[in-house]
């Protein structure tokens, strides 16, 4: 039965005038065994939808890498330091994560098991070695972890709750049928634990205003907890605080958004299982989230300051003598550039917490010589046929390049 079949036959199993809520829609609409959107192909990279940094340029998984190292020291070098990567998709980050860190030191490199888990099965880029395990499982199974827990673009995949402001209160978007047509209709909230959000965060929905709503962060976060002994998260998504997500000027109709070949659209109801459909993760809540489940709330940077932080800039002042072509050294940067392009994969949010471990400084959260001297003194990642194919050093979006964003 396919993904749509599947939410009808929900719908009109709940009776005369039936529905389920939008997260139940949308759960279906992307997870659905037989043709739920992330059943089919490979929904990242140039034939897929959309792409991800870690697609982009190797240099994200680098800094990352960069990054780990200083918790694997933080946490006095731990055999072994695990990093389990939820939602690792393709494990083209793993592997790119792997390869830098065999470059920062072999200590380092010996001591990292790397588990890579996802809910659907995919294709692997990385090879599975001793250290490297691929994990089918919906949320994490693991427990007593000392390490990082790890995500890019996670948590905007998981199903969320619409909810919109009327003149009669708080009600839920649903989906439901006219004929043999899906329809989004408002009725009374399907769990108080919807109008329970907003009222932590203080948020008050302006009238008319629809917002999304991610309940089951609650379950990832305790799940998170529960996994890790001692260490980190750190999560990369699209998103934003509470009060700007909410704000009833700026998002009036909310973040969710659909992906279909590269083309943004707001139409869920269409194109089921051949789309995409996510929206901009509330930190605050993740946040709070963490901090009700015993995770320290480190800091939360955007993706441009975090890699920079880092020492992105040495990584493309190395890429100008290492004997690459004129084309390829524009690949490359084009590559660099789009990670911290302001207006793009740049704004993105990076959120750090911790465990049982108090609150370490973290070099991707302020900027300090230490990241940078050991970038400065090692060789950079190069594109490769796995990233995304830029052989004409195109930017994916305008003609930005390297002065541009290090101004001098
Ligand atoms: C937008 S993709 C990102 C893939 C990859 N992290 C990247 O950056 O290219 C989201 C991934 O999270 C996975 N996912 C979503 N919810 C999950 C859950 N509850 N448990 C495990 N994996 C999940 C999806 O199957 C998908 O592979």
């Amino acid at each position: 039965m396919s993904a749509e079949s599947e939410i009808k036959r929900r719908i009109r199993e709940r009776g005369t005038n039936g529905k389920i809520t939008f997260a139940e829609f949308m759960e279906v609409a992307l997870y659905w065994p037989q043709g739920g959107y992330y059943s089919g192909g490979e929904p990242v990279g140039a034939h897929g939808d959309y792409y991800t940094s870690t697609a982009v340029h190797p240099s994200f998984g680098a800094l990352l890498a960069v990054q780990l190292f200083q918790m694997w020291h933080q946490l006095g070098c731990p055999k072994p330091f695990t990093v389990l990567e939820l939602g690792a998709g393709n494990g083209l980050l793993c592997r790119d994560i792997r390869s830098y860190a065999t470059k920062l030191s072999e200590r380092f490199a010996e001591a990292l098991r790397y588990i890579c888990l996802d809910r659907r099965p995919t294709m692997a880029y990385e090879s599975g070695t001793a250290r490297t395990s691929r994990v089918l499982a919906d949320g994490s199974p693991f427990k007593g972890l000392t390490g990082c827990i790890l995500s890019n673009e996670y948590l905007d995949a998981f199903p969320v709750h619409q909810v919109v402001m009327t003149a009669d209160g708080l009600k839920e978007v649903y989906v439901g049928l006219d004929g043999k047509e899906l329809v989004d209709l408002a009725d009374e909230p399907s769990e108080p634990g919807l109008a329970r959000r907003l009222d932590d965060l203080t948020i008050e929905l302006a009238p008319g205003q629809t917002a999304e709503i991610n309940l089951a962060l609650d379950r990832w976060a305790r799940d998170i907890a529960a996994t890790l002994e001692r260490g980190f998260v750190l999560t990369v998504d699209y998103g934003r605080t509470a009060k700007d997500l909410y704000d009833p000027e700026a998002r009036r109709r909310g973040t969710l958004v659909t992906y279909h070949q590269h083309v943004q659209t707001d139409a869920p109801l269409t194109l089921i299982g051949r789309q995409d459909i996510t929206a901009q993760v509330d930190f605050t809540s993740v946040a709070i989230v963490g901090e009700k489940a015993g995770l320290e709330t480190l800091g939360m940077v955007s993706q441009r300051e975090f890699l920079i932080n880092l020492g992105l800039e040495h990584l493309q002042l190395q890429l100008l003598d290492r004997g690459l072509s004129p084309q390829q050294v524009q690949a490359n940067l084009a590559g660099i550039s789009d990670l911290v392009r302001p207006d793009g994969l740049g704004n993105f949010k990076v959120l750090a917490q911790a465990k049982n471990i108090g609150s370490p400084p973290l070099w991707g959260l302020d900027h300090t010589e230490e990241a940078a001297a050991l970038v400065a003194g090692l060789p950079p990642p190069v594109l490769t046929e796995h990233h995304l194919s830029l052989p004409d050093g195109r930017n994916l979006g305008g003609e930005a390049g390297f002065e541009d964003f290090w101004p001098t």
